[in-house]
């Protein structure tokens, strides 16, 4: 299928993100005419490490900011003509929004408002103007140990976080269908590769083994994700961005079922084989620990929608994919060093100021 979008200008929200930041690679390595502007306040989960890649091409620009200003939005719209808002930024760990759901719901749900409303006034300037959200699949709830969730599923979240991605889509609904803003949505399973905070489970995981530190699993460890590597994300994003049909909803996935206990302890092994560990040596350090309240139990995709009238489906294999991530980790440790001591923060502070 051909592309029938070809921006020229885009604005990429949360680029300074683990899944933005991989996008922004990406798509800049792939369409190296288009211009790619990066809003992103710079919360603990934003680090322009990431970027380094792409900080002195002429056709990128960072600006610090908040999805939450709308006349700041507007005027990036308008001076920089750009012809579509990827919107990645968010605040995305499930365990943050448990004990402080407050600021989920302002960046989340307001947050996308303000860039909903932002756009609908300069699409009006710009026919061929679009929109894309990106969500989680975390929308839909919890499975049982059968089914996956079709872009038909209805929403249940049962977390802050994902009950903030709900609301927001909703709105991105509610202006498509109430204004005809072009809106993309997706909903993508849970990502895993470079540059991932390291408080989520597999970044979390290799720290703690190198460090020797316990391996917290929830509950039973028996709760079950779908894994797709953060560069086969960023593909079916630019897919949906330049071949989807306004107004609908895209389901991204894997198909690549993981208990979490089977997750650590293969990242266990893949670990010890690398650190030149005993066999077994690493699973020691696993501890059963307090459920998180209201874990959902099992996130599956059918991303059929997606393969079926968009032609996207995943490159990497799981077996390339984990040791590819593991290889990356190793290999940038002053990364997680500094993010974990919080060292790269205090930069942002002299640097930025509040
Ligand atoms: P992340 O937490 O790594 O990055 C979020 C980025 O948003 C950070 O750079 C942060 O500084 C920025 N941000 C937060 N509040 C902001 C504000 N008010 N204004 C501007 N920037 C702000 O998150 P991620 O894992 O990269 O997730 C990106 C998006 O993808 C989120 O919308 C998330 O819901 C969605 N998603 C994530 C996953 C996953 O597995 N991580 C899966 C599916 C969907
Ligand atoms: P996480 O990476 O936080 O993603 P999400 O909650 O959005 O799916 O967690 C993935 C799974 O791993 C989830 O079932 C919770 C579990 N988990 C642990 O068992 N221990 C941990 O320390 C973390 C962070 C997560």
């Amino acid at each position: 299928m051909s592309d029938t979008f070809a921006p020229a200008a885009v604005l990429v929200t949360g680029g300074a993100g683990f899944i933005g930041s991989n996008f922004i690679h990406n798509f800049m390595a792939g369409n190296p005419d288009c211009r790619v502007v990066n809003l992103d306040i710079l919360t603990y989960a934003g680090n322009l490490k990431n970027l380094r890649a792409v900080q002195d091409n002429p056709h990128y620009r960072f600006v610090k900011g908040d999805i939450c200003d709308a006349p700041l939005v507007a005027q990036l719209l308008a001076e920089e003509k750009i012809d579509a808002v990827l919107h990645f930024a968010a605040e995305s760990h499930v365990d943050r929004s448990i004990t402080g759901p407050e600021i989920f719901v302002r960046t989340n749900v307001l947050g996308t408002q303000t860039l909903l409303e932002a756009s609908r006034a300069h699409a009006a300037t710009r026919p061929a103007f679009r929109y894309l959200q990106v969500s989680t699949d975390e929308v839909y709830g919890s499975l049982g140990s059968e089914g996956f969730f079709t872009e038909e599923t209805p929403l249940a979240p049962n977390s802050p976080y994902s009950a903030s991605k709900a609301g927001a889509d909703l709105l991105v609904r509610a202006y498509f269908e109430t204004f005809r803003l072009p809106t993309l949505n997706t909903r993508c399973s849970n990502n895993y590769g470079p540059y991932h905070f390291p408080e989520k489970l597999i970044p979390l995981m290799i720290h703690n083994i190198m460090e020797k530190k316990a391996l917290p699993v929830y509950g039973d460890g028996l709760n079950v994700r779908d894994w797709l590597h953060v560069k086969d994300h960023s593909a079916a994003i630019e897919r949906v961005l330049k071949q989807g049909k306004p107004g609908e909803v895209y389901n991204i996935g894997g198909n690549n079922e993981w208990r979490n206990i089977d997750i650590v302890h293969l990242v266990c092994d893949l670990m010890d084989e690398r650190l030149g560990r005993a066999a077994g040596e690493s699973r020691k350090l696993i501890t059963f620990v307090k459920d998180r309240p209201g874990h959902d139990r099992r996130y599956a995709i059918d991303a059929a929608k997606t393969k079926r009238e968009l032609g996207w489906g995943p490159s990497y294999t799981f077996e390339r994919g984990i040791a590819e991530t593991i290889d990356w980790y190793l290999a940038n440790q002053e990364w997680v060093t500094e993010i974990v001591s919080g060292s790269y923060r205090e930069y942002y502070q002299q640097q930025y100021g509040a």
